[in-house]
């Protein structure tokens, strides 16, 4: 089975979500879509990775799903998502995916995010503080890499080759 990883980010934790997915699976590719538009029917199984940002997953991802929607329909897909506020993830999914790929795919994730952005950019560090403050976190245990539901996508994909 071959295995596509197409995700988007603004930092680094949906690319470190991706590849670490990668190095548990057999045959899996990872592309960022900032730097390649990936031909989807070379693959069985495509796993769409996004950030999220004022509730809005990465435009690039929602161009690609635009783009492959009638592929994808063909194909086993899942889904991920990093964002700093994991509680409000279904609300993100919903808002953000065709509901027609919600409802056919095999797996949908949350896998966290970081709270404490990096690389320090200035803007990004204002607003996050602001959220932060707004939403009363605690500084000292931002939102981490779920690593629990990394391996239960995985365990998905594989029941899949069952
Ligand atoms: C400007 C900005 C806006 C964000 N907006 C949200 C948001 O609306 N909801 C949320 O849960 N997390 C939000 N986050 C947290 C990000 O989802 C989190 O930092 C995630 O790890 C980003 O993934 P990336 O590193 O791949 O870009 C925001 C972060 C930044 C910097």
């Amino acid at each position: 089975m071959k295995i596509l990883i197409a995700y988007a980010g603004n930092n680094n934790t949906t690319q470190d979500c991706a590849n670490i997915l990668k190095n548990k699976l057999h045959n899996a590719h990872v592309i960022n879509l900032a730097k390649q538009q990936p031909d989807i029917s070379d693959y069985d199984t495509i796993i769409i990775g996004s950030c999220i940002r004022f509730n809005e997953i990465h435009n690039l991802v929602k161009i690609f799903i635009r783009d492959n929607m009638n592929l994808l329909m063909k194909k086993n897909t899942a889904i991920y998502i990093c964002c700093g506020f994991p509680e409000k993830a279904n609300q993100y999914l919903l808002h953000n995916f065709p509901k027609k790929l919600l409802n056919k795919s095999f797996s949908i994730q949350c896998f966290g995010g970081n709270l404490k952005v990096k690389p320090y950019k200035i803007l990004d560090l204002m607003i996050m503080k602001i959220v932060q403050k707004n939403f009363k976190t605690n500084e000292k245990s931002p939102t981490k890499i779920i690593e629990e539901n990394i391996l239960e996508m995985v365990n998905d994909i594989e029941k899949l080759s069952d």
